[in-house]
């Protein structure tokens, strides 16, 4: 069994962005944060974001709004950000406070600087294989994970867990799509799903998406398969100074020794996600420059 050290990589990720970045003669590349409310996961979500981003020479910028925000203040906000030239990534975290439309927030963006790539022509992009496509942040990567631990996916059979807009349908059509790694066979299981793990035990590589604790049994898996654990849960600890602890959506414990190559939970996905914000933001003002 293959430990994938997402830290490891999203450090080199960040290491070429960061050469990159320094190498812009016209400026660097700004990102803004949109928070709403003070959900504690989202708070230190967004700061490391920042930090990040500040570490590369990318410009951050954070706006805080109340939970009582209306949904036509926050679309009046987000034409503002379309419209400042100063700015080539915007990012609304998400959730959102349950009287706002998030897809209606996602759709505002201007897709040219949603680097969540959550809004409709992004995704509509990604379906029609088109290379300029945002590939929102935590599938994105998923693939460079797979891309740098070499795991082939051509003609394999991939099960993804879940079938959310921000991970489970983007990365089923990344990995079907006609790319590198691409090509494999792909299956969505969900809540309404007969008979899951005779699915999941076809698989070659599994990619738990759920969000719910330690879902995934050894029980489930074929010996030999490959296994990406999205899922960041805070189960309660009292041994904790926070209280709480972090684990995926795989028992990691069970599954590990039957796997080819399994993400932990945390310091597996987690720090890709973060890492591949900054290759969008890269890319939202590399083609900002090319704008007429
Ligand atoms: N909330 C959890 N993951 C994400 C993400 O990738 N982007 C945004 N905007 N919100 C999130």
């Amino acid at each position: 069994m293959e430990l994938i050290d997402g830290n490891h990589i999203a450090q080199e990720v960040l290491d070429e962005l960061k050469g990159k970045v320094s190498a812009f003669e016209c400026g660097k590349p700004c990102v803004t944060f949109v928070r709403v409310g003070d959900d504690p996961a989202s708070i230190s979500y967004v700061r490391k974001k920042e930090k990040t981003a500040a570490s590369l020479g990318i410009d951050a910028r954070l706006l805080v709004f109340p939970s009582t925000i209306s949904e036509n203040q926050l679309l009046e906000e987000i034409d503002r950000l379309n419209g400042d030239i100063s700015v080539h990534g915007i990012l609304v975290q998400a959730p959102l406070p349950p009287h706002i439309n998030d897809v209606q927030i996602f759709n505002r963006v201007s897709p040219a600087k949603d680097v969540d790539g959550f809004n409709a022509v992004n995704l509509g992009k990604l379906c029609q294989e088109q290379p300029d496509a945002f590939r929102s942040c935590t599938p994105a990567g998923i693939i460079e994970l797979i891309k740098r631990t070499g795991i082939e996916t051509a003609g394999k059979r991939v099960v993804v867990l879940g079938r959310s807009l921000i991970v489970g349908k983007p990365i089923g059509m990344l990995l079907l799509n006609r790319s590198i790694p691409g090509n494999a066979t792909v299956t969505f299981c969900h809540s309404r799903t007969h008979n899951l793990p005779a699915l999941t035990r076809e698989a070659d590589l599994l990619i738990a998406a759920i969000g719910k604790p330690h879902f995934v049994t050894s029980d489930m898996i074929k010996p030999g398969c490959a296994v990406i654990d999205v899922g960041i849960n805070r189960v309660p600890d009292s041994s904790r100074k926070s209280g709480y602890r972090l684990v995926g959506d795989v028992d990691f414990e069970q599954v590990a020794p039957k796997t080819s190559h399994i993400t932990p939970v945390p310091g597996g996905v987690g720090p890709m996600t973060v890492a591949m914000l900054m290759a969008n933001t890269v890319q939202a003002f590399e083609q900002s420059l090319k704008q007429p």
